[in-house]
């Protein structure tokens, strides 16, 4: 049976009870984190749970715990959970409280629940490319928050769902932000092109890895701003996440992108992308 990570205590599903009066349900009024994990060990722990300390910061919410105590259950739950090939959810809201807009009172304990779950990586798509579909991105201007409040992502994956793709790009004033739950890059004349750290996107891990793994191979960077006219006329494309890894893009709005095959600067990223994963984890 799953081992679920509980306000402290490790439990089963059966045993976990949320309020009704928590936040999170109520309001959104949280944040979360997702880490992999390959061959039984968290990737980039220290870097998610950072970023999970700062959403935190940003909604002025205290986290009951320290930086290394939530990396310490994390580990927990993919040991009893025997976990090799997953990742790590954990969410943190701002606690239980009688419905009102407004912070409880200072009293009231944020709560932290987490659990494991084994997912194999997504090699097909990895390997063959997915397509996307554009759609408006209507979101709040504070997308660098890795918020609960995933509407407008979920509505948007929806119509790229409908349309038979397996992301949605988000479009802000003419410009192309980010997918609905992924990072987007353009790759033109052997330039990698993604849209700048700014409040309009949340600024991947994994964008943060493959931006460091261009500087270690020489492939250029412009972190910009780009259109979608600009996008249907990138050689390459591609999204990442903690869960998609490096995935190519072959098709936007049902246009091929380049030959509609995933591209060389995509392969070697990828390629570089699984040499500092651990070697052992194949698809699952
Ligand atoms: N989503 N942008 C958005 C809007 C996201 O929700 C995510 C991740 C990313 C990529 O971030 P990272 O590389 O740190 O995973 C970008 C997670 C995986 C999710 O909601 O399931």
């Amino acid at each position: 049976m799953t081992t679920y990570f509980i306000d402290g205590q490790f439990t089963s599903k059966d045993s976990l009870t949320i309020s009704i009066d928590d936040r999170g349900y109520y309001f959104g009024d949280g944040v979360y984190e997702v880490v992999k994990v390959y061959d039984g060990e968290l990737y980039t722990a220290e870097e998610h749970i950072g970023r999970l300390f700062q959403s935190a910061s940003k909604i002025k919410m205290a986290i009951p715990y320290s930086e290394q105590q939530l990396i310490d259950i994390a580990k927990e739950l993919v040991k009893v959970n025997e976990v090799m090939t997953g990742h790590i959810y954990m969410q943190v809201t701002r606690g239980a409280s009688a419905r009102v807009h407004q912070f409880p009172e200072v009293s009231v304990t944020p709560v932290v629940t987490a659990y494991a779950i084994h997912n194999p990586r997504p090699l097909s798509n990895i390997e063959g490319g997915v397509s996307v579909k554009s759609v408006d991105d209507v979101r709040w201007l504070r997308c660098d928050i890795k918020s609960l409040n995933l509407l407008a992502n979920v509505l948007a994956k929806q119509e790229a769902f409908e349309a038979g793709c397996a992301e949605a790009i988000f479009v802000r004033d003419g410009v192309v932000t980010e997918g609905s739950s992924s990072n987007a890059f353009g790759v033109k004349d052997g330039v990698v092109i993604t849209h700048p750290a700014t409040n309009l996107i949340l600024n991947g891990i994994t964008r943060q890895v493959v931006l460091k793994l261009c500087k270690e191979n020489e492939i250029p960077v412009e972190e910009r701003a780009f259109t979608p006219e600009e996008m249907y006329a990138m050689d390459e494309f591609f999204i990442t996440s903690t869960t998609s890894e490096i995935t190519p893009v072959v098709l936007i709005d049902e246009k091929a992108v380049g030959a509609g095959t995933p591209g060389v600067v995509t392969r070697r990223l990828q390629e570089a992308f699984a040499r500092q994963i651990p070697l052992s984890v194949a698809g699952d």
